[in-house]
C-alpha cells in the first residue's frame, strides 16, 4: 500500500514537471544586426537551436529578440563576439516573467473591478473560461447573441464564437468579423476581443452603439484552440497549431510530442508559400504541407465564403501581438509581385486615422502600412485571403502591444490600457469608414437613444439583482 501510494505521488509529481516547459534561467537578448554577416550568423544560431527567436524574420537594422538557455549561453555569446554583434540581455530569468505575467485569480488587482459576467480584464483567461463566458452571453442576451461553432480542431475542440446581431430582421446585412488567437502565444488577442464584445453589449456611448448595432458581428476570440490550450498546459511560447504534418525532429527540441505545428497565418490559400513563409516544419513560419491544409484555415475560409454570400463584409480584423501595427493588404507585395488592393488608399487612410486616435490616450504609437513596409513580406495570411476572396472593405491585421519589452509576455496589468486605446482606434476606424461612404448608419439617433436606454435599464436591473 505504502509503495503504491509512493508510486502514485512520484508519478504525479513527474507528470507536472514534465508538462510545462520551464524557462528557468533563460535570458532574453536583444540584438540589432548591422550587416548581412550578422543576419546570417543569427540564422545559423536559429537553425542550430542555440537560440529560440521571438522575431520571425529579420533584416539589417531590425530589433531581434532571442531566448537563450543557460546551457547555450556561452556558445551564443562567443559566436556573437566573434562576429562583433552586440546583444543586450533584457530579462535574466524568463520563467519569472512568465510566472508574473498572469496573476492567479485569487490575487486579483482589487482596484480593477471591471468585470462582465464571469470575465475580468486583470488577468488572461484560458479557453474553457472564454467559451463558458460566450455561453453566458448567449443566455443573458438571447435576442442579440447566439453562439456559433465554426469547425472542430483535430484534438476535437470547437472553434467557438458568437454572433451579435441587433437587427436580425434586416436582410441587407453589413458584416464585421473579429478574429483572435490565430497565433497561440499572443494572449492579448483574446483579451482585447472579449473587451470589444463587452463594449458592444454594455456601452452607452453613441459611437460605440452605432458600431455595435449597424453591423452583424461574428466574433471568434480563439480560432486556434489546440494551440492556445497548449500555451497554458505545455509551452507558453507556442505559436503554431498542433499539426503533426511533416513531423520531424528539430534542433530546438520543442517537438518531442510529435507535433511541429503549422503557422496558420501562412497556411491560407492565397499566394501560398510565395514569400515570408517556410517549408521547414521546424520553422515558426512553417506554411504547412499545402495551401489550406489545416482544418482551422479551412473553417475560416468556408465561414467567410458563406458570410460573403449572405451580406457585405465591411470589417475583417485579425488581432495579433506584438509590435503595434495596423497592417493593410496585401502582404506578399514585393518589387516583382505588385498587387495593390483595389481600395488600398482608403484602407490606408482609415488605418492612419485609427492609429492616430489610438495614440491620443496614452501616447502608444502604432505604425501603419503594408506588411513589406512595417514588418516583412509574407504570404498565406488570413486577412489577405479574406480581402482577396470576399473583398471585405476593411481588412486589417492589428499587432497589439507592446514593442518587445515584454512581447508575448505582456503583463496582465496592461490589458485594460491596451483595450481602451484600441477601442478608441476602432471607433475612429468606423467613423472614417462611414465618412468614406462604405456604409451608412441604419439606426437614426432615436433608435440609438432607445438602445442606450435599453442598455442602461439592463445595467440597472443587473445592479438591483
Ligand atoms: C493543426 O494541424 C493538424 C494536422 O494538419 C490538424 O489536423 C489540426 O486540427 C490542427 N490543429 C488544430 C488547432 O486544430
Ligand atoms: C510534407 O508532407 C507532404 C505530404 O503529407 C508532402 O507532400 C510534402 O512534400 C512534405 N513537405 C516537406 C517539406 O517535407
Ligand atoms: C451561412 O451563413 C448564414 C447566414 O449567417 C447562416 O444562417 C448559415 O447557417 C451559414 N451556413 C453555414 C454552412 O455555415
Ligand atoms: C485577388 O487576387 C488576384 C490575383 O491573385 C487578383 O487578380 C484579384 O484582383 C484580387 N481580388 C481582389 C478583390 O483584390
Ligand atoms: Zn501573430
Amino acid at each position: 500500500m505504502k509503495i503504491i501510494l509512493c508510486f502514485v505521488i512520484i508519478a504525479s509529481v513527474a507528470k507536472t514537471n514534465a508538462e510545462y516547459k520551464n524557462y528557468l534561467g533563460y535570458k532574453l537578448y536583444k540584438a540589432v544586426p548591422t550587416s548581412e554577416d550578422h543576419v546570417n550568423l543569427l540564422l545559423k544560431i536559429q537553425n542550430s537551436g542555440i537560440g529560440e527567436f521571438w522575431t520571425d524574420y529579420y533584416r539589417v537594422g531590425d530589433d531581434v529578440r532571442i531566448m537563450v538557455s543557460p546551457k547555450n549561453e556561452e556558445s551564443f555569446l562567443s559566436q556573437l563576439k566573434e562576429s562583433k554583434l552586440e546583444a543586450k540581455s533584457i530579462f535574466e530569468d524568463l520563467q519569472q516573467i512568465i510566472d508574473t505575467q498572469n496573476p492567479p485569480a485569487n490575487v486579483r488587482n482589487v482596484r480593477s473591478t471591471e468585470s462582465f459576467h464571469s470575465m475580468t480584464w486583470d488577468r488572461y483567461y484560458d479557453l474553457e473560461a472564454i467559451n463558458t463566458w460566450l455561453d453566458e452571453l448567449a443566455a443573458a442576451y438571447p435576442k442579440v447573441v447566439t453562439t456559433v461553432v465554426m469547425g472542430t480542431s483535430v484534438e476535437n475542440r470547437e472553434i467557438k464564437g458568437i454572433k451579435i446581431d441587433y437587427h436580425p430582421e434586416q436582410t441587407d446585412k453589413k458584416i464585421g468579423f473579429l478574429e483572435g488567437t490565430l497565433h497561440a502565444r499572443e494572449w492579448i488577442s483574446p483579451a482585447t476581443i472579449t473587451w470589444i464584445v463587452k463594449e458592444f453589449l454594455t456601452s452607452t456611448d453613441s459611437d460605440v452603439r452605432a458600431f455595435a448595432e449597424n453591423l452583424e458581428w461574428h466574433v471568434f476570440p480563439v480560432v486556434n484552440p489546440d494551440g492556445y490550450v497548449y500555451t497554458f498546459t505545455d509551452h507558453r511560447l507556442w505559436r503554431k497549431n498542433r499539426s503533426q504534418a511533416n513531423f520531424t525532429t528539430c534542433a530546438t527540441n520543442v517537438n518531442d510530442d510529435m507535433s511541429n505545428g503549422v503557422d496558420l497565418n501562412r497556411n491560407f490559400d492565397f499566394v501560398w508559400m510565395t514569400v515570408g513563409a517556410s517549408n521547414d516544419p521546424c520553422s515558426n513560419t512553417f506554411a504547412g504541407p499545402s495551401a489550406a491544409s489545416e482544418p482551422e484555415t479551412r473553417a475560416i475560409q468556408q465561414y467567410m465564403t458563406n458570410l460573403s454570400n449572405h451580406g457585405e463584409i465591411i470589417y475583417y480584423l485579425s488581432f495579433h501581438s506584438y509590435t503595434q501595427l495596423f497592417i493593410v493588404p496585401y502582404s506578399h507585395i514585393t518589387t516583382n509581385q505588385v498587387l495593390t488592393a483595389n481600395n488600398y488608399a482608403n484602407m490606408y487612410e482609415i488605418a492612419i486615422r485609427s492609429a492616430e486616435k489610438v495614440s491620443q490616450r496614452y501616447g502608444t504609437h502604432y505604425r501603419v502600412g503594408i506588411s513589406a513596409e512595417v514588418l516583412y513580406p509574407m504570404s498565406g495570411s488570413s486577412f489577405d485571403w479574406v480581402k482577396n476572396h470576399t473583398d471585405a472593405k476593411v481588412s486589417f491585421l492589428i499587432e497589439l502591444r507592446d514593442l518587445g519589452e515584454f512581447g508575448f509576455l505582456l503583463p496582465a496589468s496592461q490589458i485594460i490600457p491596451n483595450n481602451l486605446e484600441v477601442m478608441d482606434g476602432l471607433i475612429e476606424m468606423d467613423k472614417t469608414t462611414k465618412k468614406l461612404g462604405y456604409y451608412h448608419s441604419r439606426s437614426g439617433s432615436s433608435t440609438i437613444l432607445q438602445s442606450v436606454i435599453v442598455v442602461l435599464l439592463g445595467l440597472f436591473v443587473s445592479i438591483v439583482l
